[in-house]
């Protein structure tokens, strides 16, 4: 990949696992340093290693809460101290409970809220001067299930619906300090955080009858669209939401 991002300074959260971890390889590798975080320290720990091994350079600010703003702080503010600049926010972590409507407590609702769908809010937030300074990008991960919903689907829905409404909001008021917001829905990703969505009988075999490109999408599927955005290729987009979901959408 073209090493088109150098000295930009990138803020990748949930890099610990799955789509952020394949963000913050990728971003690295065109030239990006990388602040990741995590909940899970030693799994994020796991990528810095991964990277530094590859060359490149990440700054580990785990274990981070980002369902609180004094989390959502401190990352922020360890990339000034380290890097004296933001440029790109990418608020990726999320953690939901997946029950029917009779079944989640709401107990379950308030932790999908708070770990879904505040953390956008609070990181943004946080980074906002930042991203005004340096005319940056926020990216947001939402998701297929921001377009539709289904069966255990009625906190993850609520918050990916948000989450591209909310894209909108940042695209308009931070258009005037030259600030872009785009948000990235990816199909069904094979990570640790699907592994109980596919593992249910017949699941995947539903799932490729219903995509367009017929496999289960990679981490890394959606790692190059998140470097695409980011770089000055894709300087006239901003406000939209960007599908890599093999066609789920179109089709199912
Ligand atoms: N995997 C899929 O099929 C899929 C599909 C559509 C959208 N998404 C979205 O992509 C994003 C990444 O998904 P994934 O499958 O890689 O997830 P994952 O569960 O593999 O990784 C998410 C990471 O976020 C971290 N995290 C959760 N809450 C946090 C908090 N409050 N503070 C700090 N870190 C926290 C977790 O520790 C974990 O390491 C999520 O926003 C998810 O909703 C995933």
């Amino acid at each position: 990949m073209a090493s088109s991002l150098d000295g930009k300074v990138v803020l990748i959260s949930g890099t610990g696992s799955g789509i952020g971890r394949a963000g913050a390889l990728r971003f690295a590798e065109a030239g990006a340093a990388v602040v990741g975080c995590d909940l899970d320290a030693e799994h994020n720990a796991e990528t810095h290693r991964m990277i530094s091994a590859a060359g490149g350079t990440m700054v580990d600010v785990s274990p981070v809460d980002l369902g609180e703003l004094a989390g959502c702080q401190a990352w922020v503010d360890r990339a000034i101290d380290e890097f004296g600049r933001v440029d790109v926010l990418w608020n990726n972590a999320s953690a939901c409970a997946f029950k029917t409507i009779d079944t989640m407590t709401v107990e379950e609702w308030d932790f999908s809220i708070r770990n879904e769908l505040s953390l956008v809010f609070l990181g943004t937030k946080a980074a906002w001067p930042h991203l005004n300074e340096s005319h940056g990008l926020v990216i947001n991960t939402a998701s297929v299930a921001g377009h539709g919903g289904g069966v255990g689907g009625i906190a993850h829905s609520a918050t990916k619906w948000a989450v591209r409404g909310m894209t909108h909001v940042m695209a308009a008021e931070g258009a005037p300090g030259g600030i872009r917001a785009v948000s990235i829905s990816p199909g069904v990703i094979e990570t640790a955080g699907s592994a109980e969505q596919l593992g249910m009988p017949g699941a995947t075999e539903a799932l490729l009858r219903q995509s367009l490109v017929p496999r289960l999408g990679q981490t890394d599927d959606i790692a190059k669209a998140a470097v695409f955005l980011a770089s000055d290729d894709a300087a006239f987009v901003t406000g939209i939401d960007f599908r890599v979901d093999g066609g789920l959408v179109n089709h199912g």
